[in-house]
């Protein structure tokens, strides 16, 4: 079962002079392996995506440029995340995930341990109290 609310994990980074550089190896600094990433840019300031959980598939949630909230929700719990430094992220698996609060710069990168499958998700919310009960 994992944890709630996922804590932030740093991303791994080198830095000196002429800047960062951050890595995430599969399996040495990821606890999966990376099937998939995918990025959302150019948010509306009044946006909000997400409203779905997924029944199988980890993410990697990291904000690469400027910065949002994540609101999720597990097991009767919830917790709003800020996300604003490209160093660290957060690991989201079962949980009601809401994406909002951009920044006008925002780049939310995610990285995924499966191919898209909209079978995976649960985008209705009554089916996903009834889904996260009965696991
Ligand atoms: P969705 O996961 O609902 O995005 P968000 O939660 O950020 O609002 O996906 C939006 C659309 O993009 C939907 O039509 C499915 C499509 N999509 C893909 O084709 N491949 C992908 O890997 C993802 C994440 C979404």
């Amino acid at each position: 079962m994992n944890e709630f609310p996922p804590k932030k994990s740093s991303v791994r980074t080198i830095t000196g002079s002429s800047g960062n550089l951050s890595v995430i190896e599969s399996l040495n600094d990821i606890s999966f392996e990376i099937k998939r990433i995918f990025y959302i840019s150019n948010m509306p300031k009044e946006s909000e995506r997400g409203f779905h959980a997924h029944k199988h598939t980890k993410q990697f949630l990291i904000c690469l440029k400027g910065s949002c909230e994540v609101y999720l929700e597990l097991r009767g719990k919830s917790e709003t995340i800020i996300l604003k430094e490209n160093t660290e992220g957060i690991f989201i698996q079962n949980e009601w995930h809401i994406m909002k609060n951009f920044s006008e710069d925002c780049i939310l990168l995610v990285l995924a341990n499966s191919h898209y499958d909209e079978k995976d998700y649960i985008r209705n919310y009554e089916e996903f109290l009834k889904y996260s009960n009965e696991k």
